[in-house]
Protein backbone atom coordinates (compact mmCIF):
# COMPACT_ATOMS: atom_id res chain seq x y z
CA UNK A 1 0.00 0.00 0.00
CA UNK A 2 1.85 3.46 -1.06
CA UNK A 3 -1.33 6.14 -0.01
CA UNK A 4 -2.10 5.80 3.29
CA UNK A 5 -4.40 8.54 4.00
CA UNK A 6 -4.90 12.41 1.71
CA UNK A 7 -5.17 15.11 3.73
CA UNK A 8 -7.97 17.77 2.14
CA UNK A 9 -5.84 20.85 1.25
CA UNK A 10 -7.59 24.11 1.13
CA UNK A 11 -6.86 27.52 -0.33
CA UNK A 12 -8.19 30.80 0.43
CA UNK A 13 -11.62 30.65 -2.18
CA UNK A 14 -11.82 27.42 0.10
CA UNK A 15 -12.40 29.36 3.24
CA UNK A 16 -13.78 32.78 5.41
CA UNK A 17 -13.16 34.09 8.44
CA UNK A 18 -15.93 34.30 10.94
CA UNK A 19 -16.76 37.66 12.50
CA UNK A 20 -16.23 37.87 15.82
CA UNK A 21 -16.45 41.28 18.87
CA UNK A 22 -13.96 43.97 18.35
CA UNK A 23 -13.64 45.99 21.63
CA UNK A 24 -11.91 49.35 19.69
CA UNK A 25 -12.92 52.49 18.79
CA UNK A 26 -12.00 52.63 15.42
CA UNK A 27 -10.12 50.35 12.42
CA UNK A 28 -7.30 53.02 12.50
CA UNK A 29 -6.27 51.94 16.11
CA UNK A 30 -5.30 48.55 14.55
CA UNK A 31 -1.29 47.92 14.44
CA UNK A 32 -0.26 46.04 11.32
CA UNK A 33 3.05 46.02 12.70
CA UNK A 34 5.05 43.03 12.05
CA UNK A 35 8.38 40.93 11.47
CA UNK A 36 9.60 39.80 8.04
CA UNK A 37 12.40 38.22 9.78
CA UNK A 38 13.78 37.87 13.48
CA UNK A 39 14.96 41.21 13.84
CA UNK A 40 13.64 43.34 10.82
CA UNK A 41 10.45 44.71 12.17
CA UNK A 42 7.78 46.21 9.06
CA UNK A 43 4.56 48.69 9.32
CA UNK A 44 2.59 46.77 6.92
CA UNK A 45 2.94 43.14 6.32
CA UNK A 46 3.69 43.10 2.95
CA UNK A 47 7.22 41.81 0.78
CA UNK A 48 7.12 42.39 -2.99
CA UNK A 49 8.32 39.43 -5.06
CA UNK A 50 11.99 38.80 -6.16
CA UNK A 51 11.16 38.72 -10.01
CA UNK A 52 12.36 40.68 -12.60
CA UNK A 53 9.01 42.01 -13.63
CA UNK A 54 7.96 43.01 -9.95
CA UNK A 55 11.11 44.44 -8.09
CA UNK A 56 14.05 46.69 -8.86
CA UNK A 57 14.80 49.88 -6.56
CA UNK A 58 11.53 51.64 -7.69
CA UNK A 59 9.64 48.71 -6.36
CA UNK A 60 11.38 48.72 -3.22
CA UNK A 61 11.65 52.25 -2.23
CA UNK A 62 7.54 51.87 -2.70
CA UNK A 63 6.96 49.37 -0.62
CA UNK A 64 9.18 50.52 1.91
CA UNK A 65 7.85 54.58 2.43
CA UNK A 66 4.76 52.55 2.76
CA UNK A 67 6.33 50.22 5.78
CA UNK A 68 6.70 47.15 3.81
CA UNK A 69 10.14 45.39 1.90
CA UNK A 70 10.86 44.57 -1.33
CA UNK A 71 13.31 42.09 -2.57
CA UNK A 72 15.57 42.43 -5.38
CA UNK A 73 15.55 40.09 -7.48
CA UNK A 74 18.66 38.46 -8.71
CA UNK A 75 18.54 37.90 -12.32
CA UNK A 76 21.19 40.44 -13.08
CA UNK A 77 25.11 40.59 -12.48
CA UNK A 78 26.27 41.63 -8.88
CA UNK A 79 27.25 45.24 -9.80
CA UNK A 80 23.79 46.09 -11.32
CA UNK A 81 22.09 44.17 -8.37
CA UNK A 82 24.47 46.05 -5.69
CA UNK A 83 23.61 49.61 -7.96
CA UNK A 84 19.98 48.40 -7.23
CA UNK A 85 20.41 48.16 -3.39
CA UNK A 86 22.26 51.38 -3.00
CA UNK A 87 19.65 53.35 -5.12
CA UNK A 88 16.88 52.31 -2.11
CA UNK A 89 19.61 52.87 0.56
CA UNK A 90 19.93 56.28 -0.54
CA UNK A 91 16.79 57.20 -1.82
CA UNK A 92 15.99 59.13 1.59
CA UNK A 93 18.73 59.92 3.69
CA UNK A 94 19.21 62.95 6.37
CA UNK A 95 22.64 63.04 5.22
CA UNK A 96 23.82 61.02 2.51
CA UNK A 97 27.25 59.86 3.80
CA UNK A 98 28.85 58.86 0.54
CA UNK A 99 27.28 60.82 -2.40
CA UNK A 100 28.14 60.37 -5.68
CA UNK A 101 31.03 62.68 -7.02
CA UNK A 102 32.20 63.73 -10.36
CA UNK A 103 35.91 64.15 -10.83
CA UNK A 104 36.91 68.27 -12.06
CA UNK A 105 38.09 67.09 -15.54
CA UNK A 106 35.10 65.44 -16.16
CA UNK A 107 32.73 66.62 -19.29
CA UNK A 108 28.82 67.24 -19.57
CA UNK A 109 28.54 63.43 -21.41
CA UNK A 110 30.16 62.22 -18.22
CA UNK A 111 27.81 63.85 -15.66
CA UNK A 112 24.73 62.99 -17.80
CA UNK A 113 25.77 59.28 -18.12
CA UNK A 114 26.86 59.04 -14.32
CA UNK A 115 23.60 60.79 -13.27
CA UNK A 116 21.77 58.28 -15.30
CA UNK A 117 23.75 55.50 -14.13
CA UNK A 118 23.10 56.35 -10.44
CA UNK A 119 19.24 57.83 -10.53
CA UNK A 120 20.23 61.19 -9.14
CA UNK A 121 19.54 64.35 -10.09
CA UNK A 122 23.12 65.84 -8.49
CA UNK A 123 26.69 65.57 -8.69
CA UNK A 124 29.17 66.68 -6.33
CA UNK A 125 32.41 67.91 -8.27
CA UNK A 126 35.17 67.19 -6.74
CA UNK A 127 39.33 67.25 -7.61
CA UNK A 128 41.59 64.36 -7.04
CA UNK A 129 42.08 65.09 -3.39
CA UNK A 130 38.49 64.40 -3.00
CA UNK A 131 37.93 68.42 -1.96
CA UNK A 132 34.73 70.12 -2.99
CA UNK A 133 34.73 72.61 -6.31
CA UNK A 134 31.29 72.77 -7.34
CA UNK A 135 27.81 71.48 -7.50
CA UNK A 136 26.24 70.26 -10.90
CA UNK A 137 22.37 69.28 -11.39
CA UNK A 138 20.52 67.81 -14.20
CA UNK A 139 19.21 71.55 -15.06
CA UNK A 140 22.44 72.98 -15.92
CA UNK A 141 23.32 70.31 -18.58
CA UNK A 142 19.67 69.45 -19.25
CA UNK A 143 19.72 71.51 -22.55
CA UNK A 144 23.26 71.15 -23.42
CA UNK A 145 24.24 69.29 -26.53
CA UNK A 146 28.12 69.82 -26.31
CA UNK A 147 28.97 66.16 -24.82
CA UNK A 148 32.30 67.31 -24.33
CA UNK A 149 32.13 70.64 -22.61
CA UNK A 150 34.41 70.41 -19.56
CA UNK A 151 31.79 70.60 -16.56
CA UNK A 152 33.58 73.52 -15.17
CA UNK A 153 31.57 75.91 -17.56
CA UNK A 154 28.79 74.81 -16.79
CA UNK A 155 28.69 73.85 -13.19
CA UNK A 156 27.95 76.08 -9.66
CA UNK A 157 31.37 76.73 -8.28
CA UNK A 158 32.20 75.87 -4.49
CA UNK A 159 31.96 79.74 -4.32
CA UNK A 160 28.41 80.32 -4.65
CA UNK A 161 27.52 77.37 -2.97
CA UNK A 162 26.20 77.12 0.33
CA UNK A 163 28.17 74.55 2.37
CA UNK A 164 28.07 73.25 5.80
CA UNK A 165 31.27 72.25 7.76
CA UNK A 166 29.82 69.98 10.41
CA UNK A 167 26.64 67.22 10.68
CA UNK A 168 23.49 69.01 10.91
CA UNK A 169 20.54 68.31 12.14
CA UNK A 170 17.08 67.65 10.15
CA UNK A 171 15.20 71.25 11.50
CA UNK A 172 19.01 72.64 10.73
CA UNK A 173 18.72 71.26 7.36
CA UNK A 174 15.37 72.62 6.69
CA UNK A 175 16.15 76.10 7.85
CA UNK A 176 19.02 76.33 5.48
CA UNK A 177 17.50 75.14 2.78
CA UNK A 178 14.49 78.49 3.70
CA UNK A 179 17.06 80.90 4.26
CA UNK A 180 18.95 80.23 1.02
CA UNK A 181 16.38 78.76 -1.42
CA UNK A 182 18.72 76.13 -2.47
CA UNK A 183 17.83 72.31 -2.80
CA UNK A 184 21.34 70.57 -1.85
CA UNK A 185 24.05 71.31 0.91
CA UNK A 186 27.00 69.50 0.58
CA UNK A 187 28.95 68.71 3.78
CA UNK A 188 32.53 69.40 3.40
CA UNK A 189 35.53 68.80 6.31
CA UNK A 190 38.18 71.40 7.67
CA UNK A 191 39.99 70.24 4.39
CA UNK A 192 37.34 71.06 1.98
CA UNK A 193 36.50 66.94 1.29
CA UNK A 194 33.34 66.01 1.19
CA UNK A 195 32.12 63.98 3.91
CA UNK A 196 28.20 64.37 3.17
CA UNK A 197 25.36 65.48 1.46
CA UNK A 198 21.76 66.85 2.58
CA UNK A 199 19.00 66.98 -0.03
CA UNK A 200 15.96 69.36 0.23
CA UNK A 201 13.53 66.49 -1.59
CA UNK A 202 14.83 63.90 0.63
CA UNK A 203 13.68 65.97 3.77
CA UNK A 204 10.72 66.58 2.26
CA UNK A 205 9.60 63.11 0.59
CA UNK A 206 10.98 61.90 4.60
CA UNK A 207 8.05 63.53 6.49
CA UNK A 208 5.31 62.24 3.74
CA UNK A 209 6.14 58.70 5.11
CA UNK A 210 6.06 59.02 8.42
CA UNK A 211 5.24 55.02 8.56
CA UNK A 212 8.15 54.14 6.77
CA UNK A 213 10.46 51.05 7.06
CA UNK A 214 13.39 51.82 7.78
CA UNK A 215 16.75 50.93 9.40
CA UNK A 216 18.72 52.72 12.68
CA UNK A 217 20.15 55.36 10.21
CA UNK A 218 17.17 56.39 8.67
CA UNK A 219 17.73 54.71 5.63
CA UNK A 220 14.78 52.51 3.90
CA UNK A 221 14.83 48.90 4.55
CA UNK A 222 15.52 46.75 1.31
CA UNK A 223 16.47 42.74 0.51
CA UNK A 224 18.20 41.13 -2.00
CA UNK A 225 17.99 37.74 -3.64
CA UNK A 226 20.26 35.54 -3.93
CA UNK A 227 21.06 31.58 -5.06
CA UNK A 228 22.97 28.74 -3.90
CA UNK A 229 24.78 28.03 -7.20
CA UNK A 230 28.54 28.72 -7.69
CA UNK A 231 29.41 32.51 -6.62
CA UNK A 232 26.59 32.86 -4.35
CA UNK A 233 28.76 34.14 -1.39
CA UNK A 234 30.54 36.79 -4.00
CA UNK A 235 27.01 37.85 -4.20
CA UNK A 236 25.82 37.77 -0.71
CA UNK A 237 29.16 39.39 0.30
CA UNK A 238 28.80 42.49 -2.29
CA UNK A 239 24.96 42.82 -1.59
CA UNK A 240 25.77 43.03 2.40
CA UNK A 241 28.62 45.42 1.98
CA UNK A 242 25.86 47.78 -0.25
CA UNK A 243 23.32 47.65 2.81
CA UNK A 244 21.19 45.10 1.94
CA UNK A 245 19.40 44.56 5.25
CA UNK A 246 18.60 40.88 4.38
CA UNK A 247 19.73 38.43 1.94
CA UNK A 248 16.57 35.95 0.36
CA UNK A 249 17.49 32.57 -0.87
CA UNK A 250 15.32 32.55 -3.75
CA UNK A 251 15.04 28.53 -4.66
CA UNK A 252 12.17 27.06 -5.83
CA UNK A 253 12.59 23.97 -3.67
CA UNK A 254 13.99 25.23 -0.17
CA UNK A 255 14.04 21.46 1.10
CA UNK A 256 17.08 20.17 0.07
CA UNK A 257 20.85 19.46 1.63
CA UNK A 258 21.69 21.93 -0.88
CA UNK A 259 19.62 24.79 0.88
CA UNK A 260 20.32 23.66 4.46
CA UNK A 261 23.92 23.76 3.68
CA UNK A 262 23.99 27.28 1.83
CA UNK A 263 21.75 28.65 5.00
CA UNK A 264 24.57 27.31 7.60
CA UNK A 265 27.62 28.87 5.12
CA UNK A 266 25.63 32.12 4.93
CA UNK A 267 25.38 32.51 8.78
CA UNK A 268 29.01 30.84 9.35
CA UNK A 269 30.58 33.50 6.63
CA UNK A 270 28.88 36.41 7.64
CA UNK A 271 28.00 35.78 11.48
CA UNK A 272 24.97 38.59 12.46
CA UNK A 273 22.95 38.70 9.32
CA UNK A 274 19.14 38.48 9.14
CA UNK A 275 18.50 35.31 6.24
CA UNK A 276 15.28 34.18 4.81
CA UNK A 277 15.20 30.98 2.95
CA UNK A 278 12.95 29.08 1.70
CA UNK A 279 10.19 28.05 -0.25
CA UNK A 280 8.74 24.80 1.55
CA UNK A 281 5.23 23.81 2.01
CA UNK A 282 5.51 21.66 5.08
CA UNK A 283 6.01 21.77 8.79
CA UNK A 284 9.39 19.61 8.59
CA UNK A 285 10.78 21.93 5.82
CA UNK A 286 9.95 24.89 8.00
CA UNK A 287 12.15 23.56 10.69
CA UNK A 288 14.52 22.42 8.91
CA UNK A 289 15.55 25.70 7.20
CA UNK A 290 14.70 27.35 10.79
CA UNK A 291 16.95 25.15 12.85
CA UNK A 292 19.62 25.93 10.20
CA UNK A 293 19.76 29.11 11.14
CA UNK A 294 17.39 31.09 9.06
CA UNK A 295 15.78 33.91 10.58
CA UNK A 296 12.80 34.08 8.63
CA UNK A 297 10.98 31.11 6.35
CA UNK A 298 9.42 31.32 3.11
CA UNK A 299 6.25 29.14 2.40
CA UNK A 300 4.47 28.67 -1.25
CA UNK A 301 5.18 25.70 -3.66
CA UNK A 302 3.07 26.53 -6.81
CA UNK A 303 -0.09 29.16 -5.51
CA UNK A 304 1.42 31.87 -7.94
CA UNK A 305 -0.73 33.66 -10.55
CA UNK A 306 2.51 32.25 -13.25
CA UNK A 307 3.84 29.30 -11.28
CA UNK A 308 3.03 25.90 -13.36
CA UNK A 309 5.07 24.11 -11.06
CA UNK A 310 2.00 21.77 -9.69
CA UNK A 311 0.96 21.40 -13.18
CA UNK A 312 3.99 20.21 -14.52
CA UNK A 313 5.61 18.18 -11.32
CA UNK A 314 2.55 17.47 -10.43
CA UNK A 315 3.86 18.64 -6.61
CA UNK A 316 2.32 21.37 -4.46
CA UNK A 317 0.02 22.23 -1.11
CA UNK A 318 -2.86 24.30 -1.23
CA UNK A 319 -1.88 27.73 -0.03
CA UNK A 320 -3.94 28.15 3.21
CA UNK A 321 -3.30 24.61 4.51
CA UNK A 322 0.68 25.39 3.93
CA UNK A 323 0.12 27.91 5.94
CA UNK A 324 -2.03 26.82 8.37
CA UNK A 325 0.64 23.80 8.34
CA UNK A 326 3.89 25.58 9.15
CA UNK A 327 1.97 28.35 11.72
CA UNK A 328 2.94 26.07 15.05
CA UNK A 329 6.24 25.39 14.08
CA UNK A 330 6.44 29.16 13.23
CA UNK A 331 5.25 30.27 16.28
CA UNK A 332 6.90 27.26 18.62
CA UNK A 333 10.11 28.43 17.06
CA UNK A 334 10.09 32.37 16.87
CA UNK A 335 10.63 32.32 13.16
CA UNK A 336 8.46 34.24 10.67
CA UNK A 337 6.90 32.78 7.76
CA UNK A 338 6.13 34.89 4.71
CA UNK A 339 3.82 33.30 3.03
CA UNK A 340 4.51 33.39 -0.86
CA UNK A 341 2.34 33.63 -3.78
CA UNK A 342 -1.59 33.32 -4.76
CA UNK A 343 -2.59 36.41 -3.62
CA UNK A 344 -5.57 37.93 -5.24
CA UNK A 345 -6.61 40.69 -3.54
CA UNK A 346 -6.97 41.89 -0.19
CA UNK A 347 -9.01 39.50 1.38
CA UNK A 348 -6.64 36.47 0.28
CA UNK A 349 -4.01 38.85 2.50
CA UNK A 350 -5.97 38.66 5.34
CA UNK A 351 -6.92 35.26 5.22
CA UNK A 352 -2.73 34.12 4.68
CA UNK A 353 -2.20 36.74 7.80
CA UNK A 354 -4.62 34.96 9.80
CA UNK A 355 -3.47 31.48 8.83
CA UNK A 356 -0.05 32.41 10.78
CA UNK A 357 1.60 34.27 8.45
CA UNK A 358 3.55 37.11 9.74
CA UNK A 359 4.03 38.75 5.88
CA UNK A 360 2.62 37.59 2.37
CA UNK A 361 4.88 38.17 -0.82
CA UNK A 362 3.29 39.76 -3.91
CA UNK A 363 3.62 38.98 -7.31
CA UNK A 364 1.07 39.69 -9.60
CA UNK A 365 -0.80 42.17 -8.53
CA UNK A 366 2.39 44.34 -8.34
CA UNK A 367 3.31 43.76 -11.65
CA UNK A 368 0.94 46.07 -12.90
CA UNK A 369 1.58 48.84 -11.32
CA UNK A 370 3.95 51.79 -12.75
CA UNK A 371 7.17 50.85 -10.30
CA UNK A 372 7.31 47.32 -11.81
CA UNK A 373 10.02 47.19 -14.55
CA UNK A 374 8.83 47.27 -18.05
CA UNK A 375 6.34 49.29 -20.03
CA UNK A 376 3.08 49.62 -19.91
CA UNK A 377 1.42 48.01 -23.44
CA UNK A 378 -1.76 48.59 -24.71
CA UNK A 379 -4.05 45.35 -25.87
CA UNK A 380 -7.61 46.02 -27.70
CA UNK A 381 -8.31 49.37 -25.62
CA UNK A 382 -7.06 48.17 -22.33
CA UNK A 383 -3.35 48.73 -20.64
CA UNK A 384 -1.48 45.74 -19.54
CA UNK A 385 2.06 44.63 -18.17
CA UNK A 386 4.18 42.12 -18.57
CA UNK A 387 4.51 39.59 -15.94
CA UNK A 388 6.51 36.40 -15.98
CA UNK A 389 7.66 33.35 -13.99
CA UNK A 390 10.89 33.35 -13.01
CA UNK A 391 11.05 29.64 -14.08
CA UNK A 392 9.07 30.45 -17.62
CA UNK A 393 10.67 29.86 -20.79
CA UNK A 394 12.15 33.17 -21.80
CA UNK A 395 12.87 33.96 -18.36
CA UNK A 396 15.31 31.03 -18.01
CA UNK A 397 16.31 31.52 -21.78
CA UNK A 398 17.13 35.32 -20.77
CA UNK A 399 19.21 34.33 -17.50
CA UNK A 400 21.16 31.66 -19.52
CA UNK A 401 22.15 34.18 -22.05
CA UNK A 402 22.89 37.02 -19.97
CA UNK A 403 25.07 34.71 -18.25
CA UNK A 404 27.33 33.90 -21.07
CA UNK A 405 25.84 30.55 -21.88
CA UNK A 406 26.36 29.04 -25.38
CA UNK A 407 23.23 28.13 -26.54
CA UNK A 408 22.45 26.67 -30.34
CA UNK A 409 18.81 27.99 -31.22
CA UNK A 410 18.25 24.39 -32.36
CA UNK A 411 15.39 22.28 -31.48
CA UNK A 412 16.87 20.37 -29.00
CA UNK A 413 17.73 23.26 -26.78
CA UNK A 414 14.50 24.89 -26.99
CA UNK A 415 12.76 21.73 -26.41
CA UNK A 416 14.73 21.49 -23.47
CA UNK A 417 13.83 24.83 -22.37
CA UNK A 418 9.99 24.23 -23.04
CA UNK A 419 10.61 20.80 -20.76
CA UNK A 420 11.97 22.82 -17.82
CA UNK A 421 10.12 25.31 -17.22
CA UNK A 422 7.98 25.99 -14.29
CA UNK A 423 6.05 29.17 -15.32
CA UNK A 424 4.81 31.74 -18.18
CA UNK A 425 4.87 34.69 -19.67
CA UNK A 426 1.60 36.57 -18.94
CA UNK A 427 -0.43 40.46 -19.53
CA UNK A 428 -1.43 41.81 -16.03
CA UNK A 429 -4.55 44.35 -16.22
CA UNK A 430 -2.24 48.01 -14.98
CA UNK A 431 -3.36 48.42 -11.81
CA UNK A 432 -1.29 52.32 -11.43
CA UNK A 433 0.47 53.28 -8.57
CA UNK A 434 1.67 50.64 -6.39
CA UNK A 435 1.30 53.14 -3.50
CA UNK A 436 -2.52 53.62 -4.48
CA UNK A 437 -2.69 49.51 -4.55
CA UNK A 438 -0.91 49.03 -1.09
CA UNK A 439 -3.06 51.98 0.51
CA UNK A 440 -6.11 49.84 -0.32
CA UNK A 441 -4.81 46.56 0.62
CA UNK A 442 -3.77 47.88 4.31
CA UNK A 443 -7.06 49.65 4.50
CA UNK A 444 -8.98 46.41 3.47
CA UNK A 445 -6.39 44.27 6.10
CA UNK A 446 -7.76 46.70 8.87
CA UNK A 447 -11.19 46.12 8.18
CA UNK A 448 -10.81 42.38 8.26
CA UNK A 449 -8.60 42.14 11.39
CA UNK A 450 -11.22 43.79 13.07
CA UNK A 451 -14.03 42.03 12.09
CA UNK A 452 -11.75 39.27 13.63
CA UNK A 453 -11.91 41.24 16.97
CA UNK A 454 -8.15 41.65 16.60
CA UNK A 455 -5.92 44.81 17.38
CA UNK A 456 -2.60 43.89 15.70
CA UNK A 457 -1.64 40.31 14.17
CA UNK A 458 -0.76 38.46 17.31
CA UNK A 459 -4.23 38.51 18.27
CA UNK A 460 -5.42 37.64 14.87
CA UNK A 461 -3.38 34.69 15.01
CA UNK A 462 -5.26 33.67 17.94
CA UNK A 463 -8.77 34.67 17.17
CA UNK A 464 -8.94 33.48 13.55
CA UNK A 465 -11.33 31.24 13.19
CA UNK A 466 -12.21 29.77 9.78
CA UNK A 467 -14.82 28.34 7.79
CA UNK A 468 -14.90 26.24 4.77
CA UNK A 469 -16.92 26.83 1.79
CA UNK A 470 -19.44 24.51 0.37
CA UNK A 471 -19.61 25.36 -4.25
CA UNK A 472 -22.67 27.39 -3.17
CA UNK A 473 -20.96 29.46 -0.19
CA UNK A 474 -17.80 30.16 -2.89
CA UNK A 475 -20.96 31.77 -5.46
CA UNK A 476 -22.46 33.58 -2.47
CA UNK A 477 -19.14 35.45 -1.81
CA UNK A 478 -19.14 37.01 -5.17
CA UNK A 479 -21.60 39.71 -6.38
CA UNK A 480 -23.86 37.61 -8.20
CA UNK A 481 -27.55 37.52 -9.57
CA UNK A 482 -26.36 40.73 -10.93
CA UNK A 483 -24.82 42.19 -13.79
CA UNK A 484 -21.61 43.92 -12.87
CA UNK A 485 -20.95 47.94 -13.86
CA UNK A 486 -17.06 47.54 -14.41
P1 LIG B 1 1.82 35.74 -7.18
O1 LIG B 1 0.64 34.85 -7.08
O2 LIG B 1 1.77 36.86 -6.19
O3 LIG B 1 3.08 34.81 -6.77
O4 LIG B 1 2.05 36.20 -8.57
C1 LIG B 1 4.39 35.29 -6.76
C2 LIG B 1 5.36 34.16 -6.43
O5 LIG B 1 5.41 33.18 -7.46
C3 LIG B 1 6.64 32.44 -7.36
N1 LIG B 1 7.21 32.26 -8.70
C4 LIG B 1 7.15 31.11 -9.41
N2 LIG B 1 6.64 29.89 -9.10
N3 LIG B 1 7.25 29.11 -11.26
C5 LIG B 1 6.72 28.88 -10.03
O6 LIG B 1 6.25 27.75 -9.77
C6 LIG B 1 7.78 30.30 -11.64
O7 LIG B 1 8.24 30.47 -12.77
C7 LIG B 1 7.72 31.35 -10.66
N4 LIG B 1 8.17 32.64 -10.66
C8 LIG B 1 7.81 33.16 -9.45
C9 LIG B 1 7.54 33.24 -6.46
O8 LIG B 1 7.63 32.55 -5.23
C10 LIG B 1 6.81 34.58 -6.33
O9 LIG B 1 7.11 35.29 -5.15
Amino acid sequence: MVVKEIEKGLTFDDVLLVPQKFSLHSRKEVSTETFFTKKIRLNIPIVSSAMDTVTESEMAITMARHGGIGVIHRFMSIERQVQEVQRVKRAENIIIEKPYVLPLKSTVGKAKELMENYGVGGLLVVDEEGKLKGLVTKRDILFEEDYEKPITEVMTPKERLVVSTRKITLEEAKEIFKKYKVEKLPLVDEEDKVVGLVTAKDIMIKSMYPNAARDQKGRLLVAAAIGIKEGYLDRAKALLDAGADALVIDVAHGHTDEVIRAVRKLKETFGDIQLVAGNVATPDGFEDLASAGADAVKVGIGPGAVCTTRIVTGVGVPQLTAILNCAEKSIEMDVPMIADGGIRNSGDLVKAIAAGASTVMIGSLLAGTDESPGATISRGGRKYKVYRGMASFYAMLARDLKEGKQIDFDLDAIVDYAYTSEGVEAYVPYRGSASELLRQLVSALRAGMSYCGARNIRELWSNAKFISLSEAGIKESYPHDVEVIE
